[in-house]
C-alpha cells in the first residue's frame, strides 16, 4: 500500500464496537463515574462543608443539571456515533462545535496524568497492607512513610503500572476490554463497600462519625461550597468532557438513554455516601480528627486499621475497592483519546492505545514528582475545563441541536416515551447554562 493511501484512508466506521447488554452498560458508565472522587473527596467535602446542608446543595445539582448534562452527552454520543471530536464534527459540519470535543480530548490527558498517579499509590499501598507495614507504627510514622514514598522512585513504578492495567483492558475493545471487567469489577466495589460499612457503623462510638458526615449546619454554607459541589458533582460524574460522549456511542439505538443516565447518577451518588458511612464512623470511633483526600486515605485510614480487630484484611479489602473503582474510571478516560485516535487518525485500537499511554505516562512522571504540575493539571481540568465542558455541551443541545432532533434521539424516533423531555429541554436550555456559567465565573473571581 503506498504511503498516501494509507494516510488518506479513513476508519471504517460500520466496524464500530458497542455494548452488548443493559447491565453491561450502566456498568461500565457507573464505573467512570464511581472512582476516587466518591471514595476519598466526597465524603470528607461533605463533612467539612456543613454536611447534610451540603448534601442537599449537591443532591439539587447532581439532579438539576448533572443528569441533564449526562443525557446530552449520551444523545451527542449515540446520535453521531463518534468519539467526541468525531461526534461535533458530524453533528455540526463546518461549524466551531468541535472546538468542545478538542477540549475534552485535551481534558482526558489532563486528568488520566494525574489521576493514575493518585490510582499508582493505591498499590503500593496495597502492597504495603499484604506485607503489614503499617504494623506498630504511630501515626506519625504512618504520615511520614507517604511523605517518604512520595520521593522515592515507587509512585513512578506504580503509576506505570496502573497505566499498564489500564491499558491492558482498553486495549481488549469495548465488549471484550471494557464492558467484560467493568460487568466483573463493580459488583466486587460494592459488596467491599458493604462489608466496610457494616463493620464502620458497628463499632462503639460510630455515631460521631455519622453527625460529621450527615448533620446539616447551614451555617457553613458559603458561596464557594456552591460552587465545591458543583465542580464535584461534575467531576463524580464523569461529565463536561466527553467520556460519555464516548460511551453514549457505544449504546445500541435500543436502550433508553434517560433511564441509563438517571441509574448512572443514582449509583454515583449511593456509592459516595456509602463511602461516607465506611470511612467517617470508623475515624471517629477511634478519636482521629479525619485529614482530608489524599491524607485521609493514605494518612488517617492505615492509622485506624492498625487499631481495628481484623485491620489487616480491611487495610487489604479498602486499597483493592480504591484501586478498582480507579481503574473503571482510567479505563473510560483512556477510551476517549483511544477513540479519538482510531478513529480520526485511523489507526488501529492496539496502536491507538499505546500511543495515548505512551504519551500519558511522560506527563505522568512530571505530575508524580512535582505537585505544582499535579495542582495545575487537576485544577486546569477539573475547575476548568468540566464545568465549561458541560456548558457548552448543554448549550449545543439547548440551542443548536434543538428540540426536534434530541426528541428523536431520546425517543428512539418516537417509539419510546420520556416523560421529562419538556423539562430536561427547559433544563439545558436555561437553567444549566445559567447555573454553570455564574458558579463558573464567580469560581474563576470574575464577580
Ligand atoms: N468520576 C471519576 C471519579 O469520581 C473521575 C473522572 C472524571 C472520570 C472525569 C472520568 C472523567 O473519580
Amino acid at each position: 500500500m503506498k504511503l498516501s493511501s494509507i494516510i488518506m484512508a479513513k476508519f471504517d466506521f460500520s466496524k464500530r464496537e458497542s455494548f452488548g447488554s443493559k447491565f453491561g452498560i450502566i456498568a461500565a458508565a457507573a464505573g467512570s463515574a464511581i472512582g476516587l472522587g466518591n471514595i476519598w473527596r466526597f465524603p470528607y467535602i461533605v463533612g467539612e462543608n456543613g454536611g447534610g446542608a451540603f448534601l442537599i446543595i449537591y443532591l439539587f445539582f447532581v439532579i438539576s443539571i448533572g443528569i441533564p448534562v449526562m443525557l446530552s452527552e449520551f444523545a451527542i454520543g449515540r446520535g453521531a456515533q463518534r468519539n467526541p471530536i468525531g461526534a461535533f464534527k458530524k453533528l455540526a459540519p463546518g461549524k466551531p462545535w468541535f472546538l468542545v470535543g478538542i477540549m475534552g480530548v485535551g481534558a482526558a490527558f489532563m486528568i488520566l496524568a494525574f489521576y493514575t498517579v493518585v490510582a499508582g499509590w493505591t498499590l503500593e499501598y496495597l502492597y504495603q497492607s499484604v506485607a503489614n507495614g503499617f504494623k506498630e507504627k504511630t501515626a506519625e510514622q504512618i504520615g511520614e512513610m507517604f511523605e517518604h514514598f512520595r520521593t522515592t522512585y515507587r509512585p513512578v513504578m506504580w503509576f506505570l503500572v496502573f497505566m499498564l492495567f489500564t491499558a491492558g483492558i482498553v486495549i481488549s475493545g469495548v465488549k471484550k476490554g471494557i464492558e467484560r471487567y467493568t460487568k466483573v469489577l463493580m459488583p466486587i466495589l460494592l459488596l467491599i463497600l458493604i462489608v466496610i460499612s457494616v463493620r464502620s457503623v458497628t463499632l462503639p462510638g460510630s455515631k460521631e462519625g455519622l453527625d460529621f458526615l450527615f448533620k446539616p449546619d447551614f451555617t457553613k454554607i458559603t458561596a464557594g461550597t456552591v460552587l465545591e459541589a458543583l465542580g464535584q458533582a461534575f467531576f463524580s460524574l464523569s461529565i463536561g468532557m466527553g467520556t460519555l460522549i464516548t460511551y453514549g456511542s457505544y449504546i445500541s439505538k435500543k436502550e433508553n438513554l434517560t433511564t441509563t443516565a438517571v441509574s448512572v447518577t443514582m449509583a454515583d451518588t449511593f456509592i459516595a455516601v456509602l463511602a461516607g458511612i465506611a470511612i467517617f464512623p470508623a475515624v471517629f470511633a477511634f478519636g482521629i480528627p479525619p485529614a482530608s483526600e489524599e491524607g485521609l486515605v493514605y494518612k488517617t485510614l492505615p492509622i485506624i486499621f492498625q487499631k481495628m480487630t481484623g485491620g489487616y484484611y480491611f487495610s487489604l479489602l479498602f486499597f483493592i475497592l480504591l484501586g478498582v473503582a480507579a481503574l473503571t474510571s482510567t479505563i473510560s478516560v483512556l477510551e476517549v483519546i483511544v477513540a479519538y485516535f482510531s478513529e480520526e487518525l485511523n489507526i488501529s485500537r492496539k496502536q491507538s492505545t499505546w500511543l495515548g499511554t505512551a504519551a500519558v505516562a511522560v506527563l505522568g512522571v512530571f505530575a508524580s514528582y512535582s505537585s505544582g504540575v499535579f495542582s495545575f493539571l487537576n485544577f486546569t481540568s477539573a475547575s476548568i475545563l468540566l464545568p465549561l465542558g458541560g456548558l457548552l455541551i448543554v448549550m449545543f443541545i439547548g440551542w443548536y441541536y434543538g428540540k426536534k432532533k434530541t426528541r428523536e434521539e431520546l425517543t428512539n424516533q418516537g417509539t419510546i416515551r420520556v416523560v421529562i423531555f419538556p423539562v430536561y429541554m427547559f433544563l439545558v436550555k436555561f437553567l444549566a447554562p445559567i447555573a454553570i456559567a455564574a458558579v463558573f465565573l464567580y469560581g474563576l473571581g470574575v464577580f
